[in-house]
């Protein structure tokens, strides 16, 4: 499998995630909770915990493998990857924000974060196969190498 497919197969693990956990969110900030705090509360502590072990090292293999090589196809494309490398920073900052921070509203900042991750997942998804068919084999195949130096299971 390659790396794109590596990543697509996490984005729709992310888009369920994001659904339920949503859901459970939106429930705990309007005090809808009927007696499901500790789900909401599992649902959360999951999230994290998959956002840490898988999240973070997607991000890398997006930044350090990935966009390079997308950039250099145009201008459209370069535009495209600041755009979404922005959008990593911005989530990024919000994980930091929850995790490193005794902040009062979390699960203000989480509800954030997950809709950022959604829409910019939805993204990738909707202009990054594009420009993957115009790459050539021996770039497809540079990716691939670079995503498995960084520790990325293809
Ligand atoms: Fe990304
Ligand atoms: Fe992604």
């Amino acid at each position: 499998m390659g790396t794109w497919d590596s990543l697509h197969k996490q984005h729709v693990d992310v888009f369920i995630r994001i659904n339920l956990l949503e859901k459970a969110l939106l429930g705990l900030l309007q005090n809808r909770a009927t007696g499901d705090m500790k789900g909401a509360a599992s649902l959360q502590k999951d999230f994290l915990k998959a956002f840490e072990q898988g999240m973070i090292l997607h991000f890398a293999v997006e930044e350090e493998a990935l966009f390079p090589v997308l950039a250099r196809a145009g201008e459209k494309p370069r535009i495209l990857i600041s755009e979404l490398l922005a959008e990593h920073k911005s989530i990024m900052e919000k994980h930091n924000m929850i995790v490193q921070t005794a902040a009062v509203d979390k699960d203000k900042i989480l509800l954030e974060l997950i809709r950022e991750l959604a829409d910019h997942a939805k993204k990738e998804e909707q202009s990054i196969p594009s420009i993957i068919s115009q790459l050539t084999p021996e770039q497809l195949n540079n990716i691939d190498q670079d995503a498995k130096r960084l520790g990325y299971r293809l």
